[in-house]
């Protein structure tokens, strides 16, 4: 009974705020998301490939680690929404219950066949408590990122990961696994 009346409640919360949206907006919120990934990827992956150049895999991941959330703030700042990035093996950031969903959703997708490009998704949901617009974009793992994130990890830079992030759970992936996805929330209130 009570898991009825949640349900109803979600249906009836869902029904309400769908009528808020049209499917116009939709379709523009979302190429807005996606140009945004395209810009954080951007930026992320420029100072990635400097700072690996310049100072090697250590000092790069002082970058991530001070750089990658800097970015995401900065950006977040800017345009009023939330965007970060997330995983199912995260390193840093946890995802809640819908990022979660959707990765695994991915996952599945991604078995079926389907290549990176198709592996996005938007929908009208709630987050911190508050309905929102919402859009996540699987990231793919690259030779690169194996560096970091892969199955052989240098002892000194797993050292220095440790130290840095001692719940981390973000090691033992392959090329071209989902290493994991950006997320963004546009609240639905503002504008
Ligand atoms: C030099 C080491 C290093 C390399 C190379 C690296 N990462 Fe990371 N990655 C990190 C660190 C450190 C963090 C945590 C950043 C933070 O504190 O937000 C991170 C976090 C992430 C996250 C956020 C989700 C989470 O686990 O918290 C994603 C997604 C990610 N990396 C993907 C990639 C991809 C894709 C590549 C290759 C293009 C890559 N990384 C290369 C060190 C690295």
């Amino acid at each position: 009974m009570k898991y009825l009346l949640i349900f109803c409640s979600v249906l009836l919360v869902s029904a309400c705020v769908q009528q808020t949206i049209s499917y116009k907006e939709i379709e523009h919120r979302t190429d807005a998301s996606k140009d945004m990934v395209k810009a954080f990827g951007g930026k992320l992956k420029g100072k990635l490939q400097a700072a690996m150049k310049s100072g090697g895999p250590i000092a790069a991941i002082s970058v991530c680690n001070e750089q990658a959330p800097l970015i995401a703030k900065e950006l977040s700042e800017k345009s009023g929404w939330d965007i970060h990035r997330t995983s199912l093996k995260p390193r840093a950031t946890k995802p809640d219950a819908w990022e979660k969903r959707m990765m695994e959703a991915f996952e599945k997708q991604k078995e079926k066949g389907d290549g990176f490009k198709r592996l996005f998704v938007q929908d009208i949901a709630e987050a911190n408590g508050k309905p929102a617009f919402r859009f996540m974009q699987a990231i793919e793992t690259k030779q690169v990122c194996l560096v970091c994130h892969g199955e052989n990890i240098a002892p000194a830079i797993a050292a220095k990961i440790q130290e840095l992030y001692p719940q981390d759970t973000a090691t033992g992936f392959k090329l071209g696994d989902i290493r994991g996805a950006f997320s963004i929330v546009q609240p639905l209130d503002e504008e």
